[in-house]
């Protein structure tokens, strides 16, 4: 019978691979086929199947090793069904941590749902219990972060004993009981993988206690198609008889029980995948602009789960900005990378544009920078030291999308503080549709502890740099990261945190309490002293310090103030069952309303420069104007719309308004609205 042959066929496969002693599963799968990651990533794209591309890179066997691998069928059943329709899998994919996984999973779907060298076709399901291959794409930046994923793994795993699914047989009665006992031998087991910064960081380890059957990496994932190839058992075709004369599916043996894939690479940065976005409806998106961070501070795992800095080529990040905003309704565009402020293409393109040049005040000797740019402000210098060079960095790239349009907005996200040059923050200065917003990471006000954390600034550089930004763009939000109970961490340290947070006043700050990670320098050469209770009373006061000032800067400086917010849609939260909106300004402030209809641009802009020239003075034209307004007519706003909404209240970091306008961006920066102008809206 053909499916027999295909089972023996995959066994033969299965056994290769089990038995080279000590490896992996992949690296033997890998070795078996002698395919490096760098030629898969070259498979031709022209129909061929890939088991017929692994056969045309098979070494030659030696006669001992054919002997070892048991008799051979003479047809190739194997081949045969991959002829048939291909076989649709279901997967499901949740994302943990950072915002760069929320990208990396849009690029994972991407790979999966464009896959056309395998015998599978994938299909995305958002439920779990549907599923075929659940991926979780991990976070390891903090061992909570790690429990919620192993929490996670075990509960999928114990779904498994009473899923629901259809039973199968697979066709070797032997194997399938070794491999999963007598009891769940009829069921299907689903393929459970974990992605990202855990697999990276455990690799192997994820796979004890069953709990995982695919590990991949996060420079890995173009090879997911074919790992979860070799781990699906595929349908014969027949069905099987039970005791109790239930029928069941009969499947071929997959060729493999466990794969994993975690090689970093030096130069992967996905730059070529259109990334499949899970909300295609945002009127925001992320785009991915480099990978890996070189920094090395002390406490961060980062460097080791996602390797060294790359960029991605500045054209090729315009041109998907550029479909995202004409194409997709994208509105604003969020640059993205581990430190992304750090990005540097030194594509052959970008070092003709941009040559470098000697510049005798650079703090780095060894390299050589472009004319007249500096890397970092004073005080702050680089662990990694060899940066510099021709090409474009940045500021090129803030500047090339913003150029785009003027009613795109830019953000950036996550940025290192020695990565703000002047030029960048010029730029930021100059143009409206580049935002109000600095993310400015301080995670310590003490200088010896950000000694300790090799963060390469001081708390007074640190404070300089703040100054100058803040004198520069005048209605600039700052937001940053902090972490108490870092190693050694005493009282007066942490005091010292407490004294920056108060001066500072942040508008948003994202307050952890430190958690050793493995390989780091703290872990090496440091004690994780600072006892837990005490970290997490220092995070209390610290998220206290946070909440107390934020609250007073809101009051001071929103309250009032019309500001220009990128509508998202309807809010979560209702207010008194009424139906709110929400967005978020331009400095990244969420801010809800309640939705109605609204003036539009055109049918303001006549009365708000009537009214710059005569208002307060006369009082006939304020009452002309009201009428005028009255009986204007209205719109009612869009997602992707930008509106004017005037703040009246603020709680903590969130703000509630009221809509007045829809506007574009180019308007409202050249209306100049003063305060006497928000007396009109009073009246409203
Ligand atoms: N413990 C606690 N917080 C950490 N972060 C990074 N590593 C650790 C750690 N080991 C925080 C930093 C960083 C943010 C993304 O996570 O504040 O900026
Ligand atoms: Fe981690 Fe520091 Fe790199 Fe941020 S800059 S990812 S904290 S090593």
């Amino acid at each position: 019978m053909a499916s027999k042959q295909i089972s023996i066929l995959a066994k033969n496969v299965f056994h290769r691979a089990a038995n080279s002693s000590k490896k992996t599963a992949f690296q033997a799968f890998s070795s078996k086929t002698n395919v490096s990651t760098k030629t898969r990533r070259k498979l031709p794209d022209d129909g061929i199947t890939l088991s017929k591309f692994i056969a045309s890179q098979q070494p030659e066997m030696s006669q001992n090793e054919e002997e070892n691998l048991g008799p051979v069928p003479t047809s190739t059943p194997l081949d045969l069904y991959k002829e048939e329709e291909p076989l649709t899998m279901k997967f499901h994919l949740k994302t943990y941590g950072c915002q760069m996984n929320v990208s990396d999973s849009d690029i994972i779907r991407s790979i999966l749902l464009d896959e056309k060298n395998n015998s599978i076709q994938f299909e995305e399901t958002q439920e779990e219990m549907d599923a075929d291959v659940l991926l979780t794409n991990t976070c390891a930046i903090r061992e909570n972060a790690e429990q919620k994923v192993w929490h996670r793994l075990k509960e999928l795993r114990a779904h498994d004993s009473k899923n629901p699914l259809e039973k199968i047989a697979l066709v070797n009665e032997e194997e399938k009981k070794t491999r999963y006992g007598k009891k769940k031998a009829n069921k299907r087991k689903r393929i459970i993988g974990v992605l990202g910064c855990m697999a990276e960081r455990l690799k192997e380890d994820m796979f004890r206690d069953g709990t995982a059957d695919l590990i991949v990496g996060p420079d890995a994932y173009r090879d997911l198609p074919r790992l979860i190839n070799a781990l699906a058992p595929k349908p014969t075709g027949n069905t099987g008889q039970q005791d109790n004369q239930e029928s069941l599916k009969m499947y071929e043996m997959p060729q493999l029980e466990r794969a994993l894939n975690v090689e970093l690479s030096f130069d992967e940065t996905y730059a070529d995948i259109n990334p499949v976005r899970a909300n295609p409806d945002d009127v925001s998106a992320f785009v991915s602009v480099m990978r890996g961070c070189n920094n090395m501070c002390s406490y961060c795992v980062v460097p080791f789960t996602r390797g060294r800095e790359r960029s991605r080529e500045l054209e090729s990040i315009v041109r998907e900005a550029r479909i995202l905003f004409e194409e997709e309704n994208v509105k604003e565009i969020c640059l993205l990378g581990q430190n992304v402020n750090s990005y540097h293409d030194k594509s052959e393109s970008a070092i003709l544009a941009r040559p470098a040049v000697e510049n005798e005040n650079s703090e780095n000797k060894r390299g050589s920078y472009r004319a007249g740019y500096n890397m970092s402000n004073d005080g702050f210098s680089n662990m990694f030291k060899l940066r510099g060079g021709a090409g474009y960095y940045f500021v090129d790239l803030v500047e090339a999308i913003s150029d785009i349009s003027p009613e795109l907005r830019v953000r950036f996200t996550s940025p290192h503080p020695k990565d703000y040059p002047p030029e960048l923050l010029s730029l930021m200065a100059e143009r409206h549709n580049v935002c109000n917003h600095l993310h400015m990471p301080a995670q310590s006000g003490s200088s010896t502890v950000l000694e300790r954390m090799r963060r390469g600034y001081t708390r007074e550089a640190y404070l300089n740099l703040i100054d100058d930004v803040k004198t520069l763009i005048p209605d600039v939000a700052i937001s940053s990261d902090f972490i108490t109970g870092f190693c050694g961490e005493t009282e007066e340290e942490h005091q010292d945190t407490l004294s920056l947070m108060d001066h500072v006043a942040y508008d948003q700050a994202f307050m952890f309490a430190y958690s050793m990670r493995g390989k780091t320098h703290a872990n090496r050469t440091m004690e994780d002293d600072v006892p837990e209770d005490v970290k997490s009373r220092r995070l209390q006061e610290v998220i206290s310090m946070f909440r107390t000032r934020v609250q007073e800067r809101n009051d001071e400086m929103e309250v009032g103030k019309l500001r220009l917010v990128l509508v998202e849609g309807e809010a979560k939260k209702k207010k008194e069952g009424k139906i709110r909106w929400g967005g978020r300004t331009d400095q990244n402030k969420r801010i809800t309303f309640d939705y109605k209809k609204c003036w539009t641009e055109e049918n303001i802009q006549p009365v708000l420069s009537a009214l710059n020239q005569s208002y307060p003075s006369n009082p006939m034209m304020r009452s002309d104007l009201l009428y005028q307004l009255a009986t204007s007519p209205k719109v009612e706003v869009q997602s992707g719309d930008y509106a004017v909404v005037q703040v009246d209240e603020a709680r903590g970091h969130v703000l509630t308004g009221k809509l007045l306008w829809r506007a574009s961006q180019s308007m409202f920066s050249e209306m100049g609205l003063d305060e006497n102008s928000l007396g009109l809206f009073g009246s409203y």
